[in-house]
C-alpha cells in the first residue's frame, strides 16, 4: 500500500470557450468539475502503475463523498481528515480557436485560489489518525512508501510534514517529500542532531529547481547554469552529510540532478518532440510516482530515476495533469 498525503485539497473547474472576451459575459460551451492537486496526481499515476493507494487529505463532510467517489473511479482509497475549511477551487479557462489550417489551438489560463485556513484541531486529528494508521499497518498490511506532496492550507504548522515524515521513517517506511520553503527547512531542522544513518530506510526530497532556488538560494544573483549546477551538487552533498537525506532535483526538459548517498547523478530528461508535448503540468508528480514505485520494488536508485523520467515523459504527452495514459 502506498500512502500519499496532500494538505491543500483542490477542486478544479475547467471551462471551455470558443472565444473568451475580457470584461464581457462569456458562456462556456463545456465545463467539468474534477478533484485535483499534487497528491491526487501522484496517487493517480501510482494507481495507473497498478499500485494500491491510500490518499490522505482534509475535507468537509460535504466534500468527502465527492472526493471519495472520484478517487474510487481511479481505484484510489480515501482517508479523509475532518475539517470545516473547504477545499480551494481553482479554475482553468480553455479557449479553443481554429488555426488557418483548421487545427484546434488551445490557450489555457489558470486561476488559482489560496487554500482556506484549517482550525487547529484538524492538525491534531491528522496526527492521531496517522499514528493509528501506522499502528494498524504494523500487524495488518505493509506500507510500501509514504509520499508528501505540495504546499499545505493555512493553519497547519510548518513542522507538520517533518513530524509525519519522521514518524513514517521510525516505522521503516520509505518516505519521499515534494516540499519546499519553510516545510523543507523544518525537515532539515528536525534531523540536525540526529541524521538518517546509511543503513536506515531513506528519506528522499524531490523539489524542482525553482523550489530549490527559492528555499536555499533566495535573494542571490542569477548565476550561469554551469556554475549553478556545481552549487546544486555541493548543496545536495551537504544535505546528505548533515541530515542523511537523499535528493532529487527535477529541471523540466533539462537533466535531473540527484544524490543517492554515494554519487552525484545527472539523469537526462527524454528528448520529446515539441509538437507532441500537450501538458507538462504534473510531470514532477508523475516523476515522483514512477520513482517511488520502482524504489519499492527494490530497484536501485538510478533505475528508479529512469522510471521517474519515463512516467514524467508520458505525462507530458497526455492532456490530463498527473496521468501516464
Ligand atoms: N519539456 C519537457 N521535455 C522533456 N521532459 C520533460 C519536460 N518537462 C518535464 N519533463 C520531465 O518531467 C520531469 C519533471 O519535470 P519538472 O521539473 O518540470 O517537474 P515539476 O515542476 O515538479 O512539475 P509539477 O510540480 O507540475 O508536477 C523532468 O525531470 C523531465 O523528466
Ligand atoms: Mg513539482
Amino acid at each position: 500500500m502506498f500512502v500519499t498525503l496532500c494538505l491543500n485539497p483542490t477542486i478544479q473547474k475547467t471551462l471551455v470557450f470558443e472565444k473568451f472576451h475580457h470584461a464581457e459575459v462569456n458562456r462556456a460551451k463545456e465545463s467539468f468539475t474534477d478533484i485535483s492537486g499534487k497528491g491526487v496526481n501522484v496517487s493517480r499515476v501510482l494507481a495507473q502503475l497498478k499500485k494500491p493507494v491510500l490518499h490522505i487529505t482534509q475535507l468537509t463532510k460535504e466534500e468527502k463523498s465527492f472526493f471519495k467517489r472520484e478517487l474510487k473511479k481511479q481505484k484510489i482509497e480515501l482517508f479523509s481528515i475532518k475539517t470545516a475549511a473547504k477545499a480551494r477551487i481553482c479554475t482553468t479557462i480553455i479557449e479553443e480557436n481554429m488555426s488557418k489550417n483548421d487545427n484546434i489551438v488551445r490557450s489555457i489560463t489558470e486561476l488559482v485560489e489560496n487554500g482556506n485556513k484549517v482550525e487547529p484541531k484538524t492538525e491534531i486529528h491528522l496526527k492521531k489518525n496517522f499514528d493509528k494508521l501506522l499502528k494498524k499497518a504494523k500487524n495488518n498490511f505493509k506500507i510500501d512508501a509514504f509520499v508528501i506532496s505540495g504546499s499545505k492550507a493555512p493553519g497547519f504548522n510548518d513542522s507538520l510534514f517533518a513530524e509525519l515524515a519522521l514518524k513514517a521513517h521510525a516505522n521503516k517506511i520509505l518516505t519521499v517529500l515534494d516540499i519546499r520553503g519553510a516545510d523543507l527547512k523544518e525537515l532539515l531542522n528536525a534531523l540536525r542532531n540526529n541524521p538518517i544513518k546509511a543503513d536506515e530506510t531513506p528519506i528522499i526530497i524531490k523539489p524542482n529547481v525553482l523550489e530549490l532556488k527559492e528555499t536555499f538560494f533566495a535573494n542571490q544573483a542569477e548565476n550561469s547554469s554551469e556554475f549553478f549546477e556545481e552549487r546544486i551538487k555541493f548543496l545536495l552533498m551537504d544535505i546528505f552529510e548533515k541530515y542523511g537525506i537523499l535528493s532529487i532535483i527535477t529541471r523540466g526538459k533539462n537533466s535531473t540532478l540527484a544524490f543517492d548517498g554515494k554519487n552525484f547523478i545527472v539523469m537526462p530528461s527524454k528528448k520529446l518532440n515539441p509538437a507532441k508535448i500537450i501538458n507538462t503540468i504534473g510531470c514532477g508528480d508523475s516523476f515522483t510516482a514512477g520513482f517511488v514505485a520502482a524504489m519499492s520494488e527494490c530497484k536501485n536508485f538510478i533505475e528508479s530515476l529512469k522510471q521517474g523520467v519515463e512516467c514524467a515523459s508520458l505525462n507530458a504527452l497526455t492532456i490530463r495533469p498527473g496521468s501516464i495514459f
